[in-house]
């Protein structure tokens, strides 16, 4: 798990150009109708007072690589655009999941990105 500061500049760009095109939510899930219950990152807060985003997919590494199928990244943005907390998964990781601390006063909105079904977005918290 990166936190801010400690997340590797690749990463941030690759979602940046990946919320340049379609984002799918609950109410909009475009082309993946029906999708969105195991798409939609789901937060929940922790008594520690940490956030916890997790993305409630199958992380599956089929027998070939084109058959994995699984929650690639998952990260926070806040107001501004900037990444806040992310990290990125393989098909073999348990669970597409990240905890974090946030600043007190930020608003902040959840991705996930499925390699195959591409960008979602949960609600802002
Ligand atoms: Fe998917």
């Amino acid at each position: 798990m990166a936190a801010s500061g400690e997340i590797p500049q690749a990463w941030v760009d690759k979602v940046k150009e990946l919320l340049g095109g379609e984002i799918f939510t609950k109410e909009q899930p475009g082309k993946w109708e029906g999708k969105a219950g195991g798409h939609v990152p789901v937060v929940s807060k922790n008594d520690d007072g940490t956030v916890t985003v997790k993305v409630p997919h199958v992380m599956k590494k089929g027998e070939k690589d084109e058959d994995d199928h699984w929650i690639e990244y998952v990260f926070v943005q806040d107001a501004e655009g900037n990444i806040v907390a992310m990290n990125k998964f393989t098909p073999t990781d348990a669970a597409a999941a990240i905890s974090f601390q946030p600043e007190a006063g930020k608003t902040l909105t959840p991705f996930g990105y499925c390699n195959l079904h591409g960008m979602w977005k949960g609600e802002q918290f």
